[in-house]
């Protein structure tokens, strides 16, 4: 049986720093932990939250139930091809301990989602994306367990509906299913993704294109921009790039000629519009209101500058989406689960 403990702080386990507690807290570090975890909380009717690196979470009240933070770290060679392999990676892996093992091994597919916070378990769940790339691309398949039953469930990378930050895992399956191991195909080979100007002049730094130099020319574009959450309280990206009809963009760049749009693979017929960019041009970039406030390098983030708490955010975040609407007539919508 694993440990559990009580009444736990959960303000080192979100990248916001917020406090807030947990009935119980359990890290179980096998699979069977992580099942007789779910079982115990079956039997004795307590809810069950899942946590991976925390970082794309704002914890809004205490919970009453179990928070369970999977700390299973195998990485597993299952399949070589000549031009592949597949990899299965237990939900606790560190996102970017992945990343750098995958590019340590000439293994490509992740390098440019290098530097995302959080763990390899929540990945898919909102198909983390960066740099032109996302985690559907490479997902082969993966493996979980249902919470209801404990019944386990292998699902193929199509049936996980994964589409721009998302998947059936923020829909469907919310709070229903835990993710316990992610089964990646990488191709060994030289097919970059490296269209970004910004990366491109990053590039240009090295003198060489290979994975590492991508990887670390990514992590240099990040730390430009993001804030690190070590630093200053943040979940990166606080809100989803809006996904609208080619008719509405048009709409908007009569208004706004040198607003960008972009195409949104994912949605044949649809465009994405830039957040940060009409966040930004509602004069709130940098903006603050006591403790919390918009980064001032990267409009898309909300920042806890210490001592914020979780409502405050909220409040604020809606004010951000009030000004957008006003001005743009766009609906912008968090892309961080509010608990
Ligand atoms: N822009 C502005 N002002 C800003 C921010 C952006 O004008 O303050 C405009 C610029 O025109 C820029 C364009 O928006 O060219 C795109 O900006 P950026 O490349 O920084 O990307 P983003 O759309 O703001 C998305 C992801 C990030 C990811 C970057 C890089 C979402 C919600 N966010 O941001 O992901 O790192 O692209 O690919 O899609 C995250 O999800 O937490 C995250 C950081």
């Amino acid at each position: 049986m694993n440990k559990w403990e009580e009444n736990k702080s959960l303000k080192p386990f979100n990248t916001f720093g917020f406090e807030a507690k947990a009935r119980y807290f359990a890290t179980p570090d096998s699979t069977e932990g992580i099942e007789e975890t779910l079982e115990t909380c079956r039997k004795n009717s307590i809810p069950v939250f899942i946590l991976g690196g925390g970082s794309n979470v704002v914890f809004s009240k205490d919970f009453d139930g179990l928070v369970l933070c999977p700390r299973t770290d195998r990485i597993s060679i299952s399949r070589k091809c000549m031009e592949s392999r597949t990899l299965v990676v237990s939900a606790g892996v560190v996102w970017d301990d992945f990343v750098r093992y995958t590019v340590e091994n000439n293994l490509m597919g992740v390098e440019n989602l290098s530097g995302i916070p959080g763990t390899v378990g929540a990945a898919p769940v909102q198909n983390i994306g960066a740099y032109g790339m996302e985690a559907k691309d490479s997902i082969y398949a993966l493996f979980g367990i249902m919470i209801d039953d404990g019944q386990p469930f292998f699902m193929e990378n199509r049936d996980c509906k994964f589409t721009y930050r998302s998947s059936i895992f923020k829909n469907e399956l919310k709070w229903k299913a835990i993710i316990t191991r992610v089964a990646f195909k990488l191709a060994k080979g030289r097919r970059f993704k490296i269209e970004r100007e910004d990366l491109q002049e990053e590039l240009r730094k090295y003198g060489t294109i290979n994975l590492s130099s991508i990887r670390q020319s990514i992590l240099n574009l990040r730390a430009a921009k993001l804030p690190d959450p070590g630093e200053l309280g943040n979940a990166g990206s606080f809100f989803k790039n809006p996904v609208v009809e080619q008719a509405e963009a048009d709409r908007l760049l009569e208004l706004f000629p040198s607003m960008p749009v972009y195409s949104a693979s994912t949605f044949d017929d649809k465009v994405k519009l830039s957040a940060g960019w009409m966040i930004e041009n509602c004069s709130l970039k940098g903006y603050r209101e006591n403790n919390i406030g918009v980064y001032d390098r990267q409009a898309l983030v909300l920042v806890n500058y210490g001592g914020g708490t979780a409502n405050e955010l909220i409040l604020f975040s809606r004010m951000v989406q009030d000004r957008v609407f006003e001005k743009f007539g766009v609906k912008i919508e968090p892309e961080v689960d509010i608990v």
